[in-house]
């Protein structure tokens, strides 16, 4: 198989990732392990940055922090000049922490708090996305207990559902997300938004969805929003200063899959953009993407260690690993695939297939279907590609497993950015009542 970014075989045969041997990774800061590879990061913030230059320069692309959120992540988009995409105080919090330019951030989210309303307007957030007329209501009001104008833009669903590997063109209208084009709701929404006098309107956003191949869809997106704008324009007087068409480039999970590259992907969507807009009569608006998966999917990689191999004779070969659905849900979640190797034993043939479990207290907690490796033994590292995205960011205590440390890796430096969980943090939110710090109830006593 071929790597990604700076993975390599080294010459004792082993994976490594940032010039760093991932065998001696794993022992240095314990398994599971979050493995960045910060060369491919930049080159992935880089490329957007670059196509948007060459195809669209009055832009920018924000990275969606739901993809992979730690403050240290931030800073690395921050040099690289891009904006950030949040969707909740957590997030807006992370980025504050980081030290994030706030007026380069867009605050998104189907139902806001008036709480991370305020935090978003009083942090200087560059943008709220609002998602419906109840959310421009909502800002509007918390905007004015504050004495503040708060630049928004309305999120739109199209009526362009994204698939994988296909998109319909009509539906989409049935989404928790954003207010329709086609069935007029936008288009009500917006009608008095001129009246909502503490939001400046700058413009539309959509989102079509998720790890997508092709890049007709965005194209498509980027002309219906264009039409639609023309229509606020006459209609209602309102200009369309910015467009953000989301993100949802896709990536590479196994051998087979083929993504467009960055550059194809910009260049096909700002080339519909700008003839769109040639034929209407509306200036060109600043365009805004916010790709997520596409900048840190790949460039994620987790190591584990086997444990337990259990085979049960003509059926399977169970190979557990020391973390599983907490670390990474998207396989039981999404039926996700992920492609992995044995760290340790890279340059060696494939012999067996086994089916790579987690530890978790069910069934489904199975990594990979029918992998195949070199012979497994207990103590092998284990690596599973291609989990930068949506791994960490959804990991969770099930079980009450700490979640796992992320390190970055470069130049054969590896850094933690995010430590491991420990028991202690595992219940330092836990309070016991009074009545229950005794042995027995207290009815019974005595
Ligand atoms: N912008 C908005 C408004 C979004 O909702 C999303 C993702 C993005 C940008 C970034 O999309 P990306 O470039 O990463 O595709 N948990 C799922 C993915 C959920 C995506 C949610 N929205 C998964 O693990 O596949």
């Amino acid at each position: 198989m071929s790597f990604y970014g700076t993975a390599r075989i080294n010459r004792q045969g082993h994976l490594e990732i940032g010039g760093c041997d991932t065998v001696s990774l794993a022992a240095q800061f314990g398994t599971p392990l979050y493995v960045m590879d910060e060369a491919a990061l930049r080159k992935n913030c880089r490329a957007f940055r670059e196509a948007l230059k060459k195809h669209y320069p009055n832009s920018l692309a924000i990275y969606a922090s739901k993809a992979f959120s730690c403050a240290a992540m931030a800073r690395l988009v921050d040099q690289e000049g891009l904006g950030l995409d949040v969707v909740s105080g957590g997030e807006i919090y992370t980025a504050l922490q980081a030290g994030f330019p706030m007026e380069k951030v867009y605050f998104h989210g189907n139902n806001k708090s008036a709480g991370e309303i305020a935090l978003a307007i009083e942090s200087g957030t560059g943008r709220l996305v609002a998602d419906s007329r109840y959310d421009l209501a909502l800002i509007n009001r918390i905007a004015g207990q504050l004495g503040k104008k708060a630049r928004v833009l309305l999120r739109v669903t199209p009526g362009i559902e994204a698939h994988t590997h296909e998109y319909i063109r009509t539906g989409q209208i049935d989404s928790k997300f954003g207010e329709g084009i086609p069935n007029g709701q936008a288009r009500e929404a917006l009608s008095g938004v001129k009246e909502l006098v503490n939001l400046e309107f700058l413009g539309l956003h959509c989102h079509i969805g998720s790890q997508i191949f092709e890049t007709d869809p965005f194209a498509d997106a980027a002309r219906l929003l264009i039409n639609f704008a023309s229509e606020l324009k006459r209609d209602f007087d309102l200009d369309l200063k910015e467009l953000n068409l989301g993100g949802g480039l896709g990536v590479r999970y196994l051998e087979g899959d083929d993504p467009p590259t960055i550059d194809l992907t910009v260049a096909n969507l700002a080339a519909a953009l700008r003839e769109t807009v040639r034929q209407s009569d509306l200036p060109e608006p600043r365009l805004i993407i916010e790709p997520g998966r596409s900048i840190v999917g790949e460039a994620g990689t987790t190591l584990y260690t086997v444990g337990s191999i259990k085979t049960i004779p003509g059926l399977r070969t169970y190979l557990a690993v020391d973390g599983g659905m907490g670390d990474n849900p998207r396989p039981a979640l999404y039926g996700a695939r992920y492609q992995a190797i044995l760290a340790n034993k890279a340059d060696q043939p494939k012999m067996v297939t086994v089916t790579v479990a987690g530890k978790n207290c069910e069934s489904g907690d199975l990594l990979i279907k029918d992998l195949e490796i070199p012979q497994a033994e207990p103590g092998d590292v284990l690596a599973v590609f291609t989990t930068g995205a949506y791994n960490y960011s959804m990991a969770s205590n099930y079980n009450r497993l700490p979640r796992p440390a992320a390190i970055l890796a470069s130049d054969g430096q590896a850094d933690l950015i995010i430590a491991r969980e420990t028991y202690a943090d595992l219940v330092r939110n836990d309070v016991i009542p009074e009545r229950l710090k005794t042995g027995a109830p207290a009815s019974s006593a005595g």
